[in-house]
C-alpha cells in the first residue's frame, strides 16, 4: 500500500510509484466492505477454487524436476523463459489460434500481470495514450496508470467493448494530432462483466486498430475456462498474430502462486519485450514444474476444471433467478469466474453497505472496477456516496454448495437496500 501523503516516505517516491497508488488490494479487492458478526459468504475473490488446485500432483513433479533436472531447474534461465515450456505454448496455440507459432513467439512472465507490465515498459511512454474499457481488472489498470499515460476509458456491453465509441476516439485523437499507443482489453469472459466480445466487433476493432496504430493487449486470463461451446477466436488469432500482443497466464487453469503467465507476439516484439527485462527471468524451477504437470493429463484436468466452474455458474444464477429476480438483472456468462449484476432502479445501492455484513453476505461494487476511478488520482477506493449499480459477484473461489444460501442472503440484502427511502443520507 503507497504509503498516506502526508508521510515522510510519501515525498521521496518516484512519480511512478505515486501514480501506481493503491487502488488495487488483492484479489477481489473486497475488503472495503465492512464484515458483521456473521462470518460471510464471500463472492468477493476472483480466485481459483482451492480444491481444484493440483497440489498433489505438483509435489510429485516438483520432487521429479530436482531429482532429474536439478542443474538446470536451480540455475539462472534467462529472460525469455525455458523453451521446453515456450515448445508446448506454440504447439498448443498454433492449433487453437491458427497461425503457425514457435518458441520465438513467447516469452514467460510473472504471471500476466507480469506480461502487462513487461509490454507498458516496452512499448509506453509517460506522454503517451491507452485505451482501457471503462470497467477492468483494477491491477491492470493501476499497472497501466503506473506508466503515466494519458488513460482513455470506454465503454462495454453485454458483446464487449464497444467499438463505435472505440472509432469515435480514435478520429478524435487523429484530428488533434495525436494516437493511442495501446489499447488494453479482456476480450474474452472479461472480468469484472463477464462479457465477450462478438466476432462481429473483434473484427471491426482490428481493422480500426490497424488503421490507427494502436498496438492491442489482449488479456486471455480466463479464454480456456468456457462452459458450453468455445469462444470466439482471439484477437490474435483474427488479426494473424500482428499488432497483437496475447498476454496468457496459468493462474486460472493450473494455480496462480506458480505465477507463471506469458506473452505471445510476433518474434521482433517478443525480442523487444525480452530486452527490457531487467529481473533475470521468470523462476526456471516452477516453469519445469508446471511443464512435467502439463506433460500428463492436462486435458482431463482441464475439463474438470471447466465442468465445476460451469457447476459453480449455474447454481449461481439458478439462485438469482429464485431470490433476486425483483431487485436486479444479471448477464450469463460463457465462461470464466465472474457474474455482473445491475441493480434496477427501485434499489438503492448506499444502502448495501449496511445490509451487507448483517446478513453476512460480501461482494465487490462496480466501482471498485472503474477503469476512470483508478485511473484518476483517488488514493483509495472506499464503498461509499455514488457508489455504482453493479455489483460483481465470483463464484469461483467460494465452497459450491454455499452459493444458494449466499445468493438467498444477497437477495434479502437487496430487498432490505430497495425499501430504503431514496432521500436517505448514504453511508460514509
Ligand atoms: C483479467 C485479469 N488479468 C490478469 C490477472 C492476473 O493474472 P496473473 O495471475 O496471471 O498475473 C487477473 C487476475 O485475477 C485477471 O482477472
Amino acid at each position: 500500500v503507497t504509503p498516506a501523503a502526508e508521510s515522510p516516505l510519501a515525498a521521496q517516491l518516484s512519480e511512478r510509484a505515486q501514480r501506481a497508488g493503491a487502488a488495487y488490494a488483492g484479489p477481489g479487492a473486497g475488503h472495503d466492505v465492512p464484515q458483521g458478526d456473521r462470518p460471510p459468504i464471500a463472492f468477493t475473490g476472483g480466485l481459483p477454487d482451492p480444491g481444484l488446485l493440483p497440489a498433489e500432483r505438483l509435489a510429485e513433479a516438483t520432487a521429479d524436476v530436482l531429482r532429474t533436472d536439478g542443474n538446470d531447474a536451480l540455475q539462472y534461465g534467462g529472460a525469455q523463459g525455458w523453451a521446453g515450456l515456450r515448445e508446448w505454448l506454440a504447439e498448443r496455440w498454433s492449433a487453437k489460434d491458427a497461425v503457425a507459432l514457435t518458441p520465438s513467439h513467447f516469452t514467460l512472465t510473472n504471471g500476466s500481470a507480469g506480461a502487462l507490465a513487461n509490454v507498458c515498459e516496452t512499448f509506453v511512454d509517460p506522454t503517451d495514450i491507452v485505451g482501457v474499457e471503462a470497467f477492468s481488472f483494477p491491477g491492470s489498470v493501476r499497472a497501466i496508470r503506473s506508466f503515466t499515460p494519458r488513460i482513455e476509458c470506454l465503454p462495454l456491453d453485454d458483446d464487449g467493448l464497444d467499438v463505435d465509441a472505440l472509432e469515435a476516439l480514435l478520429r478524435d485523437l487523429e484530428r488533434r494530432g495525436e494516437r493511442m499507443r495501446l489499447l488494453y482489453t479482456i476480450a474474452t469472459f472479461h472480468n469484472p462483466t463477464g462479457s465477450t466480445l462478438s466476432v462481429a466487433r473483434r473484427q471491426r476493432l482490428i481493422d480500426l486498430c490497424t488503421r490507427h496504430d494502436v498496438l492491442i493487449a489482449e488479456d486471455d486470463a480466463y479464454g480456456e475456462l468456457f462452459f458450453g461451446d468455445e469462444p470466439p477466436p482471439s484477437l490474435y488469432s483474427l488479426a494473424g498474430g500482428k499488432g497483437v500482443v496475447k498476454l496468457g497466464s496459468f493462474s486460472k487453469i493450473v494455480a496462480p502462486g506458480l505465477r507463471v503467465g506469458w506473452s505471445q507476439a510476433e518474434p521482433a516484439v517478443v525480442d523487444a519485450l525480452v530486452a527490457t527485462r531487467s529481473d533475470l527471468g521468470t523462476s526456471p524451477l516452477l516453469i519445469r514444474v508446471l511443464s512435467r504437470f502439463l506433460a500428463e493429463g492436462f486435458e482431463e484436468h482441464l475439463a474438470g476444471l471447466r465442468h465445476a466452474y460451469a457447476g459453480k455458474c449455474r447454481s449461481m444464477l439458478d439462485a438469482l433467478g429464485e431470490h433476486c429476480a425483483g431487485t436486479a438483472t444479471w448477464n450469463q456468462p460463457g465462461g470464466g469466474f465472474f457474474v455482473w449484476v445491475t441493480l434496477r432502479e427501485h434499489v438503492t445501492p448506499d444502502a448495501l453497505a449496511d445490509a451487507c455484513p448483517a446478513e453476512g453476505v460480501s461482494f465487490v461494487g462496480g466501482h471498485v472496477f472503474s477503469s476512470e476511478r483508478i485511473a484518476g488520482d483517488g488514493r483509495r477506493m472506499a464503498w461509499g456516496p455514488g457508489d455504482s449499480r453493479f455489483l460483481r459477484l465470483a463464484f469461483s473461489y467460494v465452497a459450491g454448495d454455499t452459493i444458494p444460501e449466499g445468493i438467498l442472503r444477497l437477495g434479502a440484502v437487496l430487498s432490505r437496500a430497495a425499501q430504503m427511502p431514496q432521500s436517505m443520507a448514504p453511508l460514509s
